[in-house]
C-alpha cells in the first residue's frame, strides 16, 4: 500500500528532508511500529516489499522491518543501497535453517523440489529451488513441476500449503515463528465465545488446528484486503499486533480484536523513528549479501516473483 505521511513527530521535517536528499525509499512491514508505518512510503506484506525492492528508482532502500527483508531487497535491487535501521532485528524462525541441515535433506529426498519460505537467510535461499511468501506458497506449490516437496523453514505455514496441495508429497521442516506458533485453540475459542458474532482472521505461521478454525487464512496484506472487502464489521485478529494500524485508519467503522494479547514480535518492534532517523543521517547499516551466494539466492527469489 503507498502511504503519505501521517507522522506526527519533532523529527519530522528533518526525515523528510534527508528521505529527498538521499533519494530513499521508506519500506515499512505490516508488523512496524505504528509511527514507522505512518512515515512510511510503501507498506506492506513480504511480498509487495520485495517487488517494491525490485521494482524502486530510488537509490536508498530503508527496510522497516527485520534482517531477511533487508537481505531479499539486497538480493533484489543490486544497484541499491540497503538500510536495516534496526541493525539487529532479526528472525528467530529463518535462524532455525541453515543451509549445511538444508543439503543434508536435499541428499535424502533428491526428487524434492526445495520451496523456501522468504523468512530465511541469504545463504539457505542460495541452496533453495524456489522462494515464497504466505500470500503466494500455495499458488507456487501448485504450479511448480515437481510433486514432491521439501518446504522450510516454518511447518505450519507448510502444513496449511500441504493441505490445499493434496496432490503432492510434503516434508516439512520443523521451524515455526515464536509469536504466532504460541497462539493456542483454547485461546482462539475463548476469544470466540466472547465475540460470537466476530469473523476470526489468521495468519498461516498459527499451529494447523487454530488456521482450521478462522473464516480466513492469508498473508497479512491478504487479511487487510479480506477486511476492506467484507460487509461484517467485527474481526478476531490471529496475527502480530502491527496489523491493526492499516485495518484502523482503513475501515474506522469496523472493529478488530487481538486474538492474544501476545502477539507481538519483539524484532519487528526494534525499528524506531530515532533509528531511522540515524539510518538516514549516517547511510548505516548497509545490509549485503555475500557475492558467492548472490545468483543462487536471486534464482530462487526471482522464481517467486514469477507466482504472483
Ligand atoms: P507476511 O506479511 O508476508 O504475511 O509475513 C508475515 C511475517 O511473519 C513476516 O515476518
Ligand atoms: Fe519472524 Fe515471526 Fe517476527 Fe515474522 S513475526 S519476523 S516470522 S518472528
Amino acid at each position: 500500500m503507498s502511504n503519505s505521511s501521517n507522522l506526527n513527530h519533532p523529527l519530522l521535517a528533518e526525515l523528510n528532508q534527508l528521505r529527498q536528499e538521499r533519494n530513499a525509499v521508506i519500506l515499512a512491514h505490516n508488523y512496524q511500529n505504528d509511527e514507522i508505518q505512518a512515515f512510511a512510503d510503501i507498506i506492506g506484506d513480504s511480498l509487495a516489499l520485495s517487488q517494491a525492492a525490485a521494482q524502486t528508482e530510488a537509490d536508498v532502500i530503508v527496510f522497516c522491518g527485520v534482517h531477511f527483508m533487508a537481505e531479499t531487497a539486497a538480493l533484489l535491487a543490486p544497484q541499491k543501497t540497503v538500510l536495516l535501521p534496526a541493525s539487529d532485528a532479526g528472525c528467530p524462525m529463518a535462524d532455525m535453517a541453515d543451509a549445511e541441515a538444508v543439503t543434508k535433506w536435499r541428499q535424502r529426498y533428491p526428487q524434492a523440489a526445495v520451496v523456501t519460505y522468504v523468512n530465511s537467510s541469504a545463504a539457505v535461499k542460495a541452496v533453495s529451488d524456489y522462494c515464497c511468501t504466505s500470500a503466494n506458497a500455495v499458488k507456487l506449490a501448485q504450479n511448480i513441476p515437481e510433486t514432491e516437496i521439501i518446504f522450510l523453514p516454518d511447518q505450519n505455514l507448510g502444513s496449511f500449503v500441504a493441505q490445499q496441495v493434496p496432490e503432492k508429497t510434503f516434508h516439512l521442516w520443523p521451524g515455526y515463528c515464536i509469536t504466532h506458533h504460541r497462539v493456542t485453540l483454547a485461546e482462539l475459542e475463548a476469544a470466540q465465545k466472547a465475540r460470537p458474532q466476530a469473523q476470526v482472521l489468521i495468519h498461516p505461521e498459527c499451529q494447523p488446528e487454530v488456521v482450521a478454525q478462522a473464516d480466513f487464512a492469508g498473508s497479512t496484506s491478504q487479511i487487510i484486503n479480506y477486511v476492506r472487502r467484507s460487509n461484517q464489521t467485527e474481526f478476531i485478529i490471529g496475527t502480530e499486533m502491527g496489523i491493526l494500524y492499516s485495518l484502523k485508519k482503513e475501515n474506522p467503522a469496523k472493529t478488530f480484536y487481538l486474538l492474544t494479547p501476545g502477539l507481538i514480535c519483539p524484532n519487528m518492534k526494534k525499528t524506531t523513528v530515532e533509528n531511522l532517523y540515524q539510518a538516514l543521517k549516517t547511510l548505516q547499516s548497509v545490509v549485503t549479501v555475500q557475492p558467492e551466494i548472490q545468483a543462487q539466492a536471486r534464482v530462487a527469489l526471482e522464481r517467486m516473483l514469477e507466482y504472483v
